[in-house]
């Protein structure tokens, strides 16, 4: 019986398992029998298969893989399209290796992931960072403007590719980039977006664009974040005239696992049918949903709701505590947030299809209670933002790999200007490199990072905040 006909995958899987199959083979646990999981895993097991006959190979994909891609391609319009079973992070490396060259420049947005980070390290690329715009709205990091990567193209021609991130982890979109994509484009710079936050817009036109659909060449998804794919499992996709599909298949099957969990493929496969069949009316259950817990918190004294782009996610403020001391309260009662900063948390909503207007009811309850109990911890005072501006561009001095090879040094910050940052300098929040590994020190970083610390800022990175040192190259 074809139950999955549409999850070609998750079909073949079946099919297989139907057979009541006899294992001689990898994995280990033979089907789970031999797993001392608690009993839901292990049942699971039966389906944690490896390469035999009918299941295909994710690296040279003819069968159910290959259908199974190829469906994914169809629906996010690419001209082709990958199953990751290592995150957006095996994306993003594998993205950064199939474009540039050792020594070649790409556009940066200092506040990328690390993953994009250390793929520049791997690759040999040289960065050029460009600041985020900072968002009154949400308080946060947003992304970079059209004016900065024009600047940047003025200050830096020999730029051969560019990697954006666009949502932000907080569901900031980049409105510019379109017209980015269009500039790059015309200097025949490949435009890579790490949309580790965007793999379910497609589902309704309420959603923002995808950067693919903004004519974006490689695109990297954690479909696990926001489509219902077990953790891990992404998509990459690609459509351009300057990177070749083949040259990102090569990378992958030298970065991805030769035994990739066919639960995490399945799982892909299935997170794909879930955004195929997303229609209008699922679309307003999900509205209906968010509409009720917004009026919910809303009417919780001391409850501020705020929207950002992207319809999944919602930051809750509680006036008068910082977004910690809310955490602390919310997870005393069983709500976990995706994160907690000083302001306020992040609701990652379900990308439901039909409401439950009880379990709503119930949240606002039990929020309402963790309000109750709430700790009072005042909001620092500290204006994280001010530092965004120093410099729209910088590229560095040294590279990682440079990096690695020299001497450093410990050096009181007030005898730092000049030197070179022998690794990134973060204030925390908001968790954006004031300095970046391998840039040059300038007297207005000095003062910068002298003034957060007076006022009680902290860091992240080669900075001891108590003798108020930081790590510099020995040149
Ligand atoms: C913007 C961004 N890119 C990439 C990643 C890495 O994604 P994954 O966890 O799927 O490897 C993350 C993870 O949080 C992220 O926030």
């Amino acid at each position: 019986m074809m139950k999955y006909q549409d999850r070609p995958l998750v079909q073949a899987l079946e099919n297989f398992h139907n057979r009541k199959p006899v294992s001689f083979h990898v994995p280990g646990h033979k089907g789970g029998a031999l797993s001392d999981l608690p009993a839901a895993v292990r049942q699971a097991l039966v389906y944690d298969l490896t390469e035999l006959t009918g299941l295909d190979d994710l690296h040279e994909p003819t069968g159910a893989i290959k259908e199974a891609e190829d469906k994914l391609a169809r629906l996010y319009e690419s001209e082709r399209s990958f199953f990751l079973v290592n995150g957006s992070t095996v994306g993003n490396l594998a993205m950064l290796y199939a474009t540039v060259q050792p020594g070649d420049l790409v556009i940066v947005q200092r506040n990328a992931h690390k993953s994009i980070f250390n793929a520049l390290e791997l690759t040999g690329a040289n960065p050029v960072f460009l600041s985020p715009d900072w968002d009154e709205q949400t308080q946060t990091a947003g992304t970079v403007s059209l004016k900065s990567v024009n600047e940047a193209l003025k200050q830096y021609p020999n730029v051969k590719a560019a990697v954006l991130t666009t949502p932000t982890y907080y569901g900031l979109i980049n409105k510019d980039l379109k017209q980015i994509v269009e500039v790059c484009h015309s200097h025949s710079i490949p435009i890579l977006i790490d949309e580790a936050h965007g793999a379910h817009f497609i589902v309704n036109d309420a959603f923002p664009k995808s950067a693919l659909e903004l004519g974006a060449d490689l695109v990297v998804q954690s479909a696990h974040k926001t489509l219902p794919a077990m953790t891990m499992a992404s998509f990459l996709h690609v459509r351009s005239k300057f990177v070749k599909g083949e040259r990102v298949a090569h990378f992958l099957q030298m970065l991805q696992s030769s035994s990739p969990s066919y639960l995490l493929m399945a799982s892909l496969d299935d997170a794909r049918y879930y955004a195929e069949t997303y229609s209008e009316d699922h679309y307003k259950s999900f509205q209906i949903y968010r509409n009720n817990l917004i009026q919910g918190l809303c009417n919780i004294e001391c409850v501020e709701v705020v929207e950002t782009d992207d319809k999944l996610k919602l930051l809750i403020r509680a006036t008068g505590h910082t977004g910690y001391a809310l955490q602390e309260a919310l997870e005393q009662q069983g709500i976990y947030s995706e994160l907690a900063d000083v302001y306020q948390v992040l609701f990652v909503l379900p990308l439901v299809k039909t409401g439950d207007e009880e379990r709503c009811a119930d949240i606002i309850g039990k929020f309402k209670r963790a309000m109750d109990c709430v700790t009072v911890k005042k909001a620092t005072s500290i204006r994280v933002n001010n530092f965004l501006s120093i410099s729209s561009s910088s590229s560095v001095v040294y590279t990682a790999t440079q990096l690695h090879m020299m001497d450093t040094e410990w050096i009181h910050i007030q005898l730092a200007t000049g030197k070179v940052a022998a690794d990134a300098i973060i204030p925390y929040p908001p968790g954006i490199p004031l300095l970046c590994a391998g840039e040059r020190i300038s007297q207005e970083h000095t003062e910068q990072i002298q003034d957060l610390l007076m006022a009680g800022c902290r860091f992240q990175g080669a900075i001891n905040m108590e003798t108020k040192k930081v790590k510099v190259v020995l040149e």
